[in-house]
C-alpha cells in the first residue's frame, strides 16, 4: 500500500537536525560585539545541542593583543550557561583560539594559514574552513581579496566535501554600485556556492515559516492571488531607537538598514510562486524571479510609492525619549530616514494591481514584525436586509515576533439576535503548542552554513536586484532632507501623515501597532 502522507516517524525523522560538518571556524572582528552578541553563544547552544562536529575550532582574529587564555575568558562572558555543566562549558571554550594582526597586512594571512594548519592537527580537522566577516563592510572586500592571495579560499584537501566558506555579514553594499562592485570583489577569490550572504531574518523560524505555510498546505495557496486577497501590510516596528549603533546608522537609515533586505526579503517569501523542490536554488531563484517582478519605482512617482520620516523627541510612559537629532553620535544636522512606508505592485499574473504595502521604523510605539494579508470581502452581503450591507474581511496574520504565530479572523454567529455576529480569531501560538522558544536565527545559519545549505542565505542576482529597485530612490533622496516627515518617539509612534496617505488614496488605513 502506498503511504498517503508521511508516518510521524518520518516527519520526526525530518525534524532531526543535522549537525554541523568538521571544521576551522575563523572570525574577522573575533572580540568585536556581533561576535560577543550573537555568534559566540549560538554556537555554544548548538555545542549543547549536540550540533557542533567534535572536530571543530574557533580562531578569532582582531587587531587586539590577546592570547587564547584572555580570548577564552570573552568568550566565557558571551555565552549563556542555562542548565549546561561546568565540563560541557570548559570543553567548549576549549576550542577558543586568538590570532592578533592587522587586515591589511598579507603577513596575518600568512600567520593565519600556518595557525590554521596547527590548529587543524590540534582538532583532527581536515582542513575545512568558514571565514566569517563580522568587521565594518569596508574590509569585507580587502580580506577577501587577502585570503585569495594567501591560496585559503581554496582547498585540495581530500577530506574536506566542501570548500572554504566566506560568510559576510550585512549591509552588503550600500548601492547598486557598490554591491555590484563587493561581488565582484568577493568573485574575483571565491565561487557564488563559496559565499553565505546573511539576512539574518531568514534565520528566524516563523519567517521560514512562510514557505511551509503556503506550500505543505493545500487549503491556502488556491486563495494567496489577486482574485482573494486585497491587500497584504508587512511591519517590521521597533520600539529602540538608534541605540549605540549612529556611526553606521546615520550613514545608512532605514531604507539600507531594513528595506533592501529584510524587508523585500519576507515580500518575496510572501509572494513568490512555489518553488519546485526544497532545494537552496531553486528556492532561492524564485526569489529572484519575484524581485524581477516588482514593478520598477519610476522616478515621477517617488513621491507616491516611498516615504520617510525621522523620530523626534517623544516619551514612553514617564520616560523622556530623545529625538534621532540628539542620539549620541548622531549629526545634529542628519537627514538620516528612521521609519520608511511603502506601496509596491508585483506586475505578474498572481498578483496584478494588489497593493504591497510595507513599512519599518525606529522607536514607534511597540515592538512587533507581521505580515497581514487582507482578503477581499463577500461579494453580495445576504446579511444587507438586516443593515450588515458591508462584512469585515478575513485577515491572516503571520506573527513574526514577538508573539510567534499565525492568527485568522473570521465572522460567526454570537449568541443573542437572529443575525448577531462577530469577528473571532484562529490563534496558533509557537510557544504554547511547541512548548519551546525558537532558536536565535543566528544558531540556524551557523549550522546550515557548516552544513553547506545556502537556501536562506542571499544570492549574488537577489542583492543586486533588490538593490537596483531602490536606485531611484537612493538617488532621489541622496543628501537631501525634502518630504523628510518627523513623528515622536515612543508612546502613541504609530505612522505620518504620508505614510498614511500612501494607503489613504486607496481607501485603506494600516493597521494599528497597538492593536497586533
Ligand atoms: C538589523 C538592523 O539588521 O536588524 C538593526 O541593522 C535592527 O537596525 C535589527 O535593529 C532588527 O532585528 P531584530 O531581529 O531585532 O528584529
Amino acid at each position: 500500500m502506498p503511504e498517503v502522507y508521511p508516518s510521524v516517524d518520518k516527519q520526526e525523522m525530518i525534524c532531526a537536525e543535522v549537525p554541523g560538518r568538521p571544521c576551522g571556524l575563523v572570525v574577522f572582528g573575533g572580540s568585536g560585539d556581533l561576535t560577543r552578541r550573537k555568534i559566540i553563544d549560538s554556537l555554544f547552544q548548538l555545542f549543547v545541542r549536540g550540533l557542533l562536529s567534535d572536530k571543530f575550532y574557533f580562531l578569532g582574529c582582531g587587531r587586539k593583543k590577546l592570547s587564547d587564555a584572555d580570548y577564552r575568558v570573552i568568550a566565557e562572558r558571551a555565552i549563556n550557561r542555562g542548565d549546561s555543566s561546568e565540563s560541557q562549558v570548559c570543553q567548549f571554550l576549549s576550542l577558543f583560539h586568538f590570532i592578533t594582526g592587522s587586515y591589511d597586512d598579507p603577513e596575518f594571512y600568512a600567520s593565519i594559514k600556518k595557525r590554521l594548519t596547527e590548529l587543524d592537527e590540534v582538532h583532527s580537522v581536515p582542513g575545512c574552513r568558514i571565514f566569517y566577516l563580522a568587521v565594518p563592510p569596508m574590509l569585507y572586500g580587502d580580506i577577501a581579496a587577502n585570503l585569495g592571495a594567501a591560496s585559503l579560499s581554496h582547498t585540495d584537501s581530500p577530506g574536506c566535501k566542501l570548500q572554504p566558506r566566506l560568510v559576510v555579514e550585512k549591509p552588503f553594499g550600500r548601492d547598486l554600485k557598490s554591491a555590484v562592485e563587493l561581488n565582484k570583489r568577493l568573485r574575483a577569490h571565491f565561487e557564488e556556492s563559496q559565499i553565505y550572504r546573511i539576512d539574518h531574518y531568514l534565520g528566524k523560524e516563523t519567517v521560514q515559516n512562510i514557505l511551509m505555510f503556503r506550500f505543505a498546505n493545500a487549503i491556502f495557496e488556491p486563495l494567496w492571488n489577486r482574485n482573494y486577497i486585497d491587500n497584504v501590510q508587512i511591519t517590521i516596528a521597533e520600539s529602540l531607537g538608534v541605540g549605540d549603533r549612529a556611526g553606521y546608522y546615520d550613514k545608512s537609515g532605514a531604507l539600507r538598514d531594513m528595506f533592501q533586505n529584510h524587508m523585500l526579503g519576507m515580500l518575496s517569501l510572501v509572494a513568490m510562486e512555489a518553488p519546485t523542490s526544497f532545494d537552496a536554488d531553486r528556492v532561492r531563484s524564485e526569489k529572484v524571479r519575484l524581485l524581477r517582478s516588482i514593478r520598477p519605482i519610476e522616478p515621477a512617482e517617488i513621491d507616491k510609492t516611498i516615504v520617510r520620516a525621522q523620530y523626534a523627541a517623544g516619551k514612553c510612559g514617564d520616560e523622556k525619549l530623545d529625538g534621532y537629532l540628539q542620539e549620541n553620535g548622531v549629526d545634529g544636522d542628519s537627514k538620516t530616514e528612521t521609519f520608511v512606508a511603502a506601496k509596491l505592485f508585483i506586475d505578474n499574473w498572481r498578483w496584478k494591481d494588489v497593493p504591497f504595502y510595507l513599512r519599518t521604523g525606529k522607536r514607534l510605539a511597540k515592538r512587533v514584525t507581521e505580515i497581514a494579508i487582507t482578503f477581499k470581502s463577500v461579494p453580495h452581503s445576504m446579511f444587507a436586509s438586516v443593515g450588515l450591507d458591508e462584512m469585515p474581511p478575513n485577515v491572516l496574520v503571520m506573527k513574526i515576533q514577538p508573539n510567534e504565530g499565525i492568527r485568522l479572523s473570521f465572522q460567526a454567529k454570537r449568541p443573542g439576535s437572529k443575525a448577531c455576529m462577530s469577528t473571532l480569531t484562529m490563534n496558533f501560538n509557537y510557544s504554547e503548542v511547541f512548548q519551546a522558544q525558537a532558536p536565535e536565527a543566528y544558531q540556524r545559519l551557523l549550522l546550515d552554513c557548516m552544513v553547506g545549505d545556502q537556501t536562506l542565505f542571499t544570492r549574488q542576482d537577489d542583492v543586486e536586484l533588490s538593490w537596483g529597485l531602490l536606485e531611484p530612490v537612493l538617488d532621489r533622496w541622496g543628501d537631501d532632507g525634502s518630504g523628510l516627515c518627523s513623528y515622536p518617539a515612543g508612546e502613541g509612534a504609530e505612522s505620518f501623515d504620508a505614510a498614511d496617505q500612501l494607503l489613504a488614496v486607496d481607501g485603506r488605513m494600516w493597521r494599528k501597532l497597538s492593536e497586533m
